[in-house]
């Protein structure tokens, strides 16, 4: 069977945790080398990964490139404005021509729909990069940066505030399969999905709402927000207008468990949803969980090629 990993889910938690030990095995072990100097068991050697991106990306385009580098393989980076994909030819036959050529396939794309048809078509893995409704690989990152600071995933309490976008989709998601809670702050109207919430409940996490952002942070470990409008999404002054409250400040980790973290995807939009004191002050672990792409993005590598 090939593995897809479209959402968490379809690695599951056994898998999810197996990522993260491996991941910080792995990372240790090169600690001062260049940064494409290949592992010295180099496990994706001669493999190929196909990415495909509809939307921007500086982190997702840069790690996955640097992951298969340092798994001893190597990547080819496709705008799809540039391939055939942008002038008509159907996601079916682009997957069916990438999976003779190449071992794996990467997409960032808009509709999640277009993540599902190519993984229907491909006989090789696929990968999400980012859709409309999810952002996994970011949330093996995430749990990373939690993990190597000493939180362990089970019971912890996260406290959202924001948008309730794919990354917060993704991040309910682990809290269902790794057993932990988030309190999600939000402006009515901004919700996440209530298929992810049903189904992280389901599982065994604890997902709140509220639209007080103070009640969302208290007593939380750490603290997670995102952009307040997604790429591809309008840019609504009456939704900038309801965020305001959402605000990542000071005062807000101050609301939080003492020594909480500050996480952040990342591209910051800098006095709007996030402070400048506290995206570059002692909570944040921005660069971190930044860099934690690479060493993440190679286990769900590993994971996907049935190494993990
Ligand atoms: N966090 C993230 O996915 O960043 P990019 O959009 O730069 O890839
Ligand atoms: N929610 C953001 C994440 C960017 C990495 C977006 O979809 O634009």
């Amino acid at each position: 069977m090939t593995r897809h990993f479209l959402d968490l889910s379809d690695a599951g938690g056994p898998a999810l945790a197996a990522m993260i030990d491996d991941a910080l095995r792995r990372k240790p072990a090169r600690a001062g080398w260049a940064k494409g100097r290949p592992d010295a068991d180099a496990p994706l050697a001669g493999r190929v990964l196909a990415m495909i991106f509809e939307k921007n990306s500086t982190r997702t385009r840069v790690s996955f490139d640097m992951a298969m580098r340092q798994l001893g393989g190597s990547a080819i980076v496709m705008e799809a404005g540039a391939m055939q994909l942008g002038r008509g030819e159907s996601i079916a036959d682009t997957a069916r021509v990438l999976s003779r050529m190449v071992d794996a396939i990467m997409i960032r794309t808009d509709d999640h729909a277009k993540i599902e048809a190519l993984a229907t078509h491909a006989s090789v893995p696929v990968i999400n990069g980012l859709t409309d409704r999810s952002h996994p690989c970011q949330i093996v990152a995430d749990l990373l940066t939690l993990v190597e600071r000493g939180l362990p995933l089970p019971g912890l309490k996260l406290g959202w505030l924001g948008d309730g976008n794919n990354v917060l989709h993704s991040l309910i998601e682990a809290a269902g399969l790794m057993r932990f809670s988030i309190t999600v702050g939000s402006p009515a109207g901004f919700a996440p999905d209530d298929g992810y919430v049903e189904r992280a409940r389901q599982a065994g996490g604890t997902i709140r709402f509220t639209a007080d952002p103070r009640d969302a942070v208290k007593d939380a470990q750490a603290v997670v927000t995102d952009c307040w409008v997604s790429m591809g999404q309008p840019d609504s002054a009456a939704k900038l207008a309801a965020m305001q409250p959402y605000r990542v400040d000071e005062a807000m980790m101050a609301a939080a468990a003492p020594g909480a973290l500050f996480l952040h995807c990342l591209p910051a939009h800098r006095g709007e949803e996030v402070t400048d004191a506290v995206i570059d002050g002692a909570h944040s672990v921005v660069w971190d969980e930044a860099e934690n792409r690479i060493h993440a993005q190679k286990s769900i590598l590993r994971w996907v090629f049935g190494q993990l």
